[in-house]
């Protein structure tokens, strides 16, 4: 063998070399734990280095920095001692090179003090992960949308089949991370707040399996890539592990859910598939309790993927054989209910459905009752019809919006979409969109925003507090309606005590707006308004007539006969 013989600055020269050209980024930078004073920082080289991030004011040229002396292709970098509501610039890479730095694109902002009232924006997207054109839609749909008053998201929050059709690390790569169709560059400077799927457990425990593994113990790419507060960092109670977690964000307590924890072993069947007891419980569901109940936030927002109600093809009802769908209508929802939980983001069914404000349904469609519906009208604040959330008196926290943001990659073929609980949906072999959330206050606004960059479907939720029904801006006794029964027509009298916007509708009795009789400013006095039953969607049969004076709202009953 032929002896090699290298000088000192040969070898020193190959290695230098070797070593910095080798280390190249091919994952992220990406942002995870979005809080008031920390955040983390992850990023993956091709190459095993040491991490280090550094972060301040300015682009390019900043002297802080935390680090990671352990070599690793995977970084994990935690922020600490930020300020809340801060924008920060930062770079990342090793502690003798920077891999991606001195970049307008690389920034973040810290979430709002827990104890601010500051407005967040927070954008849903459900059961995306394709990599293909409609992703590509939606997502700058999106992006235009938040163009137009230059407010985007605080955080993008997923409902689950993230990465399709397994959730491997390839698939994450391709369907998620990808800087073309996919979210690789809004990740620079937006977090990401996460729920798996059933396409993404397909990588870490398939039902179809079946799940026979421990819950406490399961591993895999998700797993691997998310990085949520656990440990109540962030608010809310500890569940350590990345399987489901909470945290607040100004205002807003957030539960992210799991759904897929289904298992024909019963230790670990902790969604509780095949199993409508009352009585059923699981370390999940005992978390979510305590979570629920040591929380003190205005709003309560709780996400996970397979929704518990939806209107199309019977999708959550027996024939369908979803039955994890089933296990989160009867194992989350009459805890979150009772709780006061504000509203649902789910996926799974590839469209979009958003219920009215509702209560007490469980079960399958023939367990409804109207009186499960605690609002019936459409929630358009413009029209009077804002869903009102109290918080005192008999009503109070009393009420759940769901919603089932589940075509943002996918569609399904139209079909009607009906449910009792549902007010409206649309889905077709088309339609691809998002849902953008704003919380102010004691206002919340849902926008459901299709990927032809139209808004198909809004919502508020409004916190009031309950002054009664007894104030006599409407006069009980100057309500009347007659003749009633009726045939054709019946003649609506009230009076009215002093100035205010006044609305009537006709209600159908399970609370569903079936015409609005009267819309608009009205003086104090006495009126009369002709209401015409002999329109469509009138048949025989009892309705409700509501009279609504700026809040205030009395009804009475009428009978159509033919
Ligand atoms: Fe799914």
């Amino acid at each position: 063998m032929k002896k090699m013989h290298l000088s000192l600055s040969t070898i020193l020269f190959v290695f230098l070399a070797e070593f910095s050209s080798a280390q190249t980024i091919i994952r992220g930078p990406y942002l995870q734990s979005q809080g008031p004073n920390s955040i983390i920082i992850r990023w993956r080289t091709d190459s095993l280095t040491d991490s280090r991030v550094y972060y301040g004011s300015t682009i390019g040229s900043n002297t802080l920095f935390a680090d990671s002396a352990t070599p690793t292709t995977e970084h994990r970098v935690r922020l600490n001692g930020l300020t809340p509501l801060t924008k920060y610039f930062y770079s990342v890479g090793s502690a003798t090179q920077t891999l991606r730095g001195n970049d307008p694109l690389l920034f973040f902002k810290t979430a709002p003090d827990s104890s601010s009232h500051t407005p967040v924006r927070f954008w849903v997207i459900g059961d995306f992960g394709h990599g293909s054109t409609p992703q590509k839609q939606v997502r700058d749909s999106y992006l235009q949308y938040v163009a137009q008053d230059n407010n985007p998201a605080d955080f993008q929050l997923w409902v689950g089949d993230d990465a399709y059709t397994d959730g491997t690390d390839p698939q994450y790569q391709t369907n998620v991370f990808d800087t073309t169709n996919c979210y690789g560059n809004l990740f620079l400077n937006m977090p990401f707040v996460p729920t798996p799927g059933n396409h993404d457990w397909n990588s870490i425990c398939n039902w179809q399996g079946p799940c026979n593994i421990d819950p406490n113990v399961q591993t895999g790419p998700y797993l691997n890539i998310v990085d949520p507060p656990i440990e109540g960092e962030l608010g809310g109670v500890a569940s350590h592990l990345k399987l489901f977690y909470s945290f607040d964000y100004g205002d807003i307590h957030f539960i992210s859910l799991n759904s897929e924890l289904g298992s024909t072993t019963p230790a670990y069947n902790w969604v509780g598939v095949f199993d409508n007891t009352t009585t059923f419980t699981s370390p999940m569901i005992n978390w979510l309790r305590a979570d629920l109940a040591a929380t003190t936030k205005k709003w309560k927002v709780a996400f996970w993927h397979q929704c518990p109600y939806s209107g199309q093809d019977n999708f959550t009802e027996l024939s369908s054989g979803q039955f994890f769908t089933f296990a989160t209508r009867d194992h989350f929802n009459p805890n979150l209910e009772q709780y006061g939980v504000d509203l649902v983001l789910t996926g799974h069914d590839h469209n979009y459905q958003r219920s009215y404000l509702i209560n007490g349904l469980y079960d399958f469609k023939a367990g409804f009752t109207p009186s499960m519906i605690v609002n019936g009208g459409n929630g358009d604040d413009a029209q009077g019809q804002a869903y009102i959330k109290y918080t005192n008196g008999p009503l109070a926290g009393k009420g759940t919006v769901y919603v089932v943001e589940g075509n943002s990659s996918e569609g399904n073929s139209y079909s009607p979409i009906t449910h009792p609980v549902i007010y409206w949906g649309e889905a077709c072999d088309t339609c691809y969109g998002s849902t953008i959330i704003d919380v102010n206050g004691d206002r919340l606004d849902e926008k459901y925003l299709s990927s032809r960059g139209v808004v198909m479907d809004h919502f508020t939720i409004l916190k009031q507090a309950w002054t009664g029904i007894d104030e006599e801006l409407i006069t009980n006794s100057g309500f009347q309606v007659y003749p009633n029964p009726a045939v054709d027509e019946a003649e609506v009298k009230y009076s009215i005590t002093r100035n205010c916007f006044v609305m009537m509708d006709l209600l159908g009795i399970d609370g569903r707006v079936i015409h609005s009789l009267f819309s608009g400013e009205r003086q104090p006095g006495d009126y009369s308004d002709v209401l015409k039953l002999d329109k469509s969607g009138v048949s025989a049969g009892t309705y409700l007539i509501r009279l609504n004076c700026n809040g205030e709202v009395k009804y009475r009953k009428i009978v159509k006969m033919n």
